[in-house]
C-alpha cells in the first residue's frame, strides 16, 4: 500500500486520486467535529463549500418526515453563522442530534473534502480516530493519499500531524511504501510529538485562531488520540455516514 500526503488542496491532482482512497484532514476543527457527530449517531453530514450553499440547500430541503429539517452547521472565522443551529466546535454535539441531518459548510475542511471527491473513497479524519480511519484503509487495499485541509490556502501543522498519525497507524496494520516527501516528514513529525499532542495543536495559527476565538477546549478535544472508534465515510453528494 502506497500512501502520500498532501499539504494542501491546492497541490493536489484529481488525476492522482482515481482508484485510492483519500482522507481528509482538518483537525482544527472540521474534521474532528465530523468524527464527533458521528460519534453520537447524527443520521448523515451533507458537505457544502461555502455558507450560501449550505442555506440554499437547507431552505430547498424537503424532509422525508415530519420535523427531520437539517441542521445548519460551520463557521465563518470560527464562530456560528448567524442564523446556524450549530458552529463547528467537536464538543457540540451530544445525544440530543442523534438521528438528525446536518449540513456543514466550514472555511477550509469542507472545501477540501470537495476536492477530494474523485478518490475511489473518501474519508474525514482527525486525530481522534486516526487508528479506526487506518484499519478501515487497510481493510480497502487501495493506495492511500492524505490530504492536508490547510488554513486559508496556507500549510497548517495540526492537518500534517493528523495525516501523521493515520500513516503511523497504518504501518501498524502491516507494510506501507511511503511515496512522497510530504508522507516521510509527516510520519517524523508525528513521531515526535505523539506525546504532546495537545501542546502541538495550540502552537499553530490554527490553535492560535481557536484560543482567540474562546474555544481553546476544542483543542483538548482534537488531541485525544483515537478516543473515538468511529469512520467517516463520504458517499454520493458528498453526504458522510459512518463506514
Ligand atoms: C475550517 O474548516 O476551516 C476549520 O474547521 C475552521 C474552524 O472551525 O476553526
Amino acid at each position: 500500500m502506497r500512501v502520500d500526503v498532501v499539504i494542501l488542496p491546492v497541490l493536489l491532482n484529481p488525476a492522482n486520486l482515481a482508484g485510492k482512497t483519500a482522507v481528509v484532514f482538518d483537525v482544527l476543527r472540521a474534521t474532528s467535529g465530523i468524527a464527533a457527530a458521528m460519534a453520537v449517531g447524527v443520521a448523515s453530514i451533507r458537505i457544502f463549500s461555502d455558507i450560501q450553499s449550505a442555506v440554499a440547500a437547507a431552505q430547498a430541503d424537503t424532509p422525508a418526515k415530519a420535523g427531520d429539517r437539517p441542521l445548519l452547521a460551520g463557521e465563518v472565522s470560527a464562530l456560528r453563522p448567524p442564523g446556524f443551529d450549530l458552529g463547528n466546535s467537536p464538543r457540540q454535539y451530544d445525544a440530543s442530534h442523534r438521528g438528525r441531518r446536518v449540513f456543514l459548510a466550514t472555511t477550509n475542511g469542507t472545501k477540501a473534502i470537495v476536492a477530494a471527491s474523485g478518490a475511489a473513497t473518501v474519508l474525514a479524519a482527525a486525530l481522534v480516530n486516526a487508528g479506526p480511519t487506518a484499519r478501515f484503509c487497510r481493510t480497502l487495499g487501495a493506495d492511500v493519499t492524505l490530504l492536508c485541509s490547510g488554513t486559508e490556502g496556507q500549510f497548517s501543522l495540526e492537518d500534517f500531524l493528523g495525516a501523521g498519525a493515520v500513516l503511523a497507524a497504518l504501518r501498524q496494520t502491516g507494510a506501507v511504501t511511503i511515496g512522497n516527501d510530504a508522507a516521510i516528514t509527516a510520519a517524523a513529525f508525528f513521531t515526535a510529538r505523539r506525546d504532546q499532542l495537545r501542546a502541538t495543536l495550540a502552537s499553530g495559527q490554527g490553535g492560535h485562531n481557536v484560543v482567540a476565538a474562546g474555544l481553546e477546549p476544542d483543542i483538548d478535544f482534537a488531541a485525544r488520540l483515537d478516543a473515538l472508534e468511529v469512520v467517516c465515510r463520504v458517499e454520493q453528494g458528498l453526504i458522510i455516514r459512518r463506514a
